[in-house]
């Protein structure tokens, strides 16, 4: 959430931070801004917008030349997205730029404080403060001033500073939300994502938290919020260039939904071992001794990849025989849950990053518990504070929804659940099967993306709800859930996801020709059982659309797709859903990689 990029070295600043801004926008995209400087300047240039990224770009002048320089595309918390209210924040005087990400949990108290000394502030942000902190410190050096400031805020930041006195640096500061800084031939680059750094440099160092960092054009340093010198190794980001790219689709979200089989390919890829039919899963830092003595699994994310761990929970459940379910990490973390020693608790997140998510693994270690992560970001926050886990390999995901990752977890979780099944109860046969249907997932995902002529076809029809119903059954309901949150997401349709189970408890009193039911309605025990919730539903003259194995007569469309092991069936049923709401909301118009109110990494509370 708000992306931040900044540059020193030799070259014209503007287009490169614009450049870098545009690779960020899915962190924020409600206003953006950008200051510049050079070594011979008098002082710092500004310029601001309020809206996207391509806004900023129109108001920059031909003539804003400068070789440092730090930029923000914003997601607003503290204060409406306005000119004003977008970063860079400046001093009265205009010599001290900051752009910060993140949240001053303080900042009102102490606006109170540097208004009464009679400081004039311009924004609403939570940020100003932090600019006007450093400004009136009397510590001679700028890491000085930057140190004395933090010491007084509370809160999150990923903060990047100039001053005019100190036209040869930038200095950057962590605490909880990303920083990452960017090692190049004489010059250097900071920003809260590779994504934005990929194009310039693979050679990274990540701050931790409570880490800050002078970059000049020929050199950096690292060192803590005290002032003592740490130790940053660089190291090289996985991913190409070429990899953050449209790649000839439209819209990211259709890129991304179109990489599943190979994005699934790549997390099986090196794992699978058909003489014991198991996998190994390298990073996870579990020995079989711990294994079995696992009494309950935690599955703890946010959003999709909560979704993500529901089915996770089931799969770890029927091939593992352990008890285990999900928990949005929002709500575990604020409800002083009960930490058992006995429990392996297991974090999942796409950025690695997530706010909830993170401050959750940090309580459960504060208690002793063993966190495990399931993350899509190398080296992100998440990952670095678990004590091992399993990477999703989905490689970068820039839609501000998420789709091949929300996959890739699930596959993630298979090869979890049958690692943990392999050395419990599993058999051999079982553990073979699991494995030629983890193989068959990849040309079974092709299948289904065949089907877009289809779906789009559908999508067109059922455009026009204003809202709409997603049912399914034990394994087939997160994926309604999850497909009821594509949906609404990006369409801005109402949609709502039940067990089907549940219809005759309160929600079946919805159901009229108006408001249609998409159903999941796999060929599995629970067959008859989904049937009958159909059933039900055309009795009361509602429109079902089915996502299932074979035609089904009481539907008035069924989505086919290719049957695998019932347990890996939701792998696969998902997939024609984040079709279906790609396509509703082309329909309808919407800005399908941008929705309205949402960014990607949600790194504030
Ligand atoms: C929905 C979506 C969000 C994220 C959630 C968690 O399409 O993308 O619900 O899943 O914000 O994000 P991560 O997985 O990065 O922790």
């Amino acid at each position: 959430m708000c992306g931040i990029v900044g540059y020193i070295g030799k070259r014209d600043v503007a287009p490169l931070l614009l450049e870098g801004l545009q690779r960020l926008e899915y962190r924020g995209y409600d206003s953006a801004g950008i200051v510049v400087t050079s070594p011979k300047a008098a002082g710092l240039k500004m310029v601001k917008a309020k809206g996207r990224v391509r806004d900023l770009e129109a108001r920059v002048p031909k003539r804003f030349a400068g070789t440092t320089g730090i930029a923000h595309t914003r997601w607003a918390t503290h204060g409406a997205p306005s000119d004003v209210n977008a970063h860079p924040h400046l001093d009265a005087e205009g010599r001290v730029a900051v752009v910060h990400n993140g949240i001053i949990d303080n900042a009102s108290e102490l606006r109170a404080k540097l208004t009464a000394d009679g400081v004039e502030f311009l924004s609403e942000t939570d940020t100003e403060v932090l600019v006007h902190l450093i400004s009136r410190s009397q510590a001679e050096t700028l890491e000085e001033k930057v140190r004395e400031a933090l010491r007084v805020v509370e809160g999150t930041y990923g903060i990047a500073v100039m001053h005019a006195d100190f036209s040869d640096r930038i200095v950057v500061a962590r605490n909880g939300s990303p920083v990452v800084l960017g090692i190049g031939e004489k010059e250097m680059f900071v920003a809260s994502d590779v994504a934005a750094l990929v194009s310039h440099t693979r050679q990274i160092v990540t701050l931790d938290d409570g880490e800050m960092a002078t970059l000049k054009a020929d050199d950096f340093r690292t060192y803590t919020t005290e002032g003592s010198r740490t130790t940053a190794t660089p190291t090289t980001v996985e991913w190409e260039a070429e990899s953050y790219d449209m790649g000839g689709h439209d819209t990211y979200m259709h890129k991304e939904i179109s990489e599943q089989a190979e994005a699934v390919d790549r997390v099986l890829r090196g794992r699978i071992d058909d003489r014991f039919s198991t996998v190994h899963l390298g990073g996870l830092n579990l020995d079989p001794r711990e294994a079995r003595g696992i009494r309950r699994v935690k599955i703890l994310g946010c959003g999709t990849s909560y979704h993500a761990g529901m089915i996770g929970a089931g799969l770890i459940e029927s091939l593992a025989r352990i008890p285990a379910d999900a928990e949005p990490a929002s709500e575990f973390r604020y409800r002083n849950p009960v930490v058992d020693p006995d429990t392996l608790y297991l974090a999942v997140s796409q950025s690695g990053e997530t706010y909830d998510v993170l401050a959750a693994v940090q309580e459960l270690k504060r208690k002793g518990a063993r966190v495990l992560g399931v993350v899509n970001v190398v080296g992100s926050a998440i990952a670095r504070e678990a004590d091992g886990g399993v990477y999703v390999h989905a490689g970068p995901e820039v839609c501000v929804v998420s789709t091949k990752c929300f996959t890739n977890t699930v596959v993630a979780f298979a090869l979890l659940a049958l690692h943990l099944g392999r050395i419990r109860d599993l058999s051999v046969a079982d553990g073979k099967r699991l494995i030629e249907g983890l193989r068959r997932l990849p040309e079974q995902i092709d299948e289904i993306l065949k089907l877009e002529p289809q779906i789009k076809q559908l999508a067109d029809e059922y455009a026009d709800a204003k809202s709409m119903m997603f049912i399914g059954r034990v394994r087939g309901y997160p994926v309604a859930l999850e497909a009821s949150l594509k949906l609404k997401e990006i369409s801005y349709i109402h949609a709502e996801a039940y067990p089907a189970s549940e219809l005759k408890h309160g929600p079946l009193a919805l159901i009229e020709p108006a408001m249609p039911t998409v159903a999941i309605v796999p060929d599995d025990d629970l067959l008859e059982k989904n049937r009958a919730a159909l059933e039900e539903i055309k009795a009361r003259s509602g429109k079902i659309l089915a996502v299932a194995h074979q035609e089904q007569e009481k539907a008035d469309h069924t989505i086919v797709v290719p049957k695998n092991e019932d347990e890996l069936d939701p792998i696969l049923m998902g997939i024609p859903l984040q079709l279906f709401a790609y396509h509703t909301a082309l329909a309808l118009g919407r800005d399908i990689d941008k929705p309205r109110n949402l960014a990607k990494s949600v790194t504030v509370e």
